[in-house]
């Protein structure tokens, strides 16, 4: 169902009383007005998932007498006369719970290591995973694949063996979405001199820019994007920083 955004509701975050869209998360309202909640699996584009658990933060209102519960915020949307406190002693101690899982699951991925330092945190207490990877099952990557339409990544197994792949290798169009949004840099890519691109342990030609000769991206990339906008395949063969300077130019021959 389609967000009501028309409304606005007055919120609290951290002592600071804000006029909050009716509809958004509190992770969204908070970030708007420059207040930090760590967060791993959300992503501005995408549906919020509640994956990782670490964008939680405590609530209460005037009428709850003083009783407080800790909430998603990626999932939670802000409401009338919301007191929140994102960085309570409750807050930091689940925080520093769910840090010291990840730690467990990824020993080895900087970002994940350099968040729970930043609560205290330089060795997990649980049982490390051993021939871990870096990847902690946010599932940007599905759902960024699934958004732009390729529908290659998925999830296998199930428990603590789940993990991301690509079953039908063909599938990939080569795009890096997945890569670039990944909060742990768990999906390696490498891209040669020699125009070619490798992901997924699938290799895609590259196609340039006859301006710039910058890479655009892959020829199936290409063909994919044109055909699910609808847009001339040309539009596509141009890199940004030509698309922008052909928009530049076009303005300023309207301005004069
Ligand atoms: S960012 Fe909210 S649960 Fe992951």
């Amino acid at each position: 169902m389609p967000k009501d955004r028309s409304e606005k509701v007055r919120v609290t975050i951290d002592g600071r009383s804000i006029d909050a869209e009716k509809g958004k998360s509190i992770l969204e309202v908070a970030r708007e007005c420059g207040i930090e909640i760590p967060s791993l699996c959300y992503h501005p584009g995408l549906e919020s998932f509640g994956a990782c658990r670490l964008c939680v933060v405590e609530i209460t209102k005037p009428g709850w007498e003083g009783w407080k519960k800790l909430v998603t915020s990626c999932l939670y949307p802000v409401e009338e006369e919301l007191i929140i406190d994102t960085r309570s002693e409750e807050v930091r101690e689940n925080r520093s719970v769910v840090l010291d899982l990840l730690l467990a699951r990824v020993p080895e991925s900087d970002v994940i290591r350099q968040l729970a330092a930043e609560y205290g945190i330089h060795d997990t207490s649980y049982t490390k995973r051993e021939d871990a990877d870096t990847c902690i099952m946010c599932t940007i990557c599905v759902r960024v694949c699934d958004a732009i339409g390729a529908n290659a990544i998925a999830t296998l197994s199930r428990g603590p063996d789940k993990y991301v792949d690509v079953p039908d290798k063909d599938a990939c169009i080569g795009c890096l979405a997945c890569a670039l949004s990944c909060p742990t840099n768990a999906i390696p890519f490498e891209e040669f001199v020699n125009g070619k691109r490798k992901i997924w342990g699938r290799e895609f030609d590259l196609v340039y820019d006859e301006i710039s000769h910058e890479p655009i991206g892959t020829p199936e990339q290409i063909d994919h994007f044109a055909e699910k906008s609808g847009l001339p395949k040309e539009y596509f063969l141009k890199s940004d920083k030509v698309r922008k300077k052909e928009t530049a130019v076009t303005f300023a021959r309207v301005q004069f």
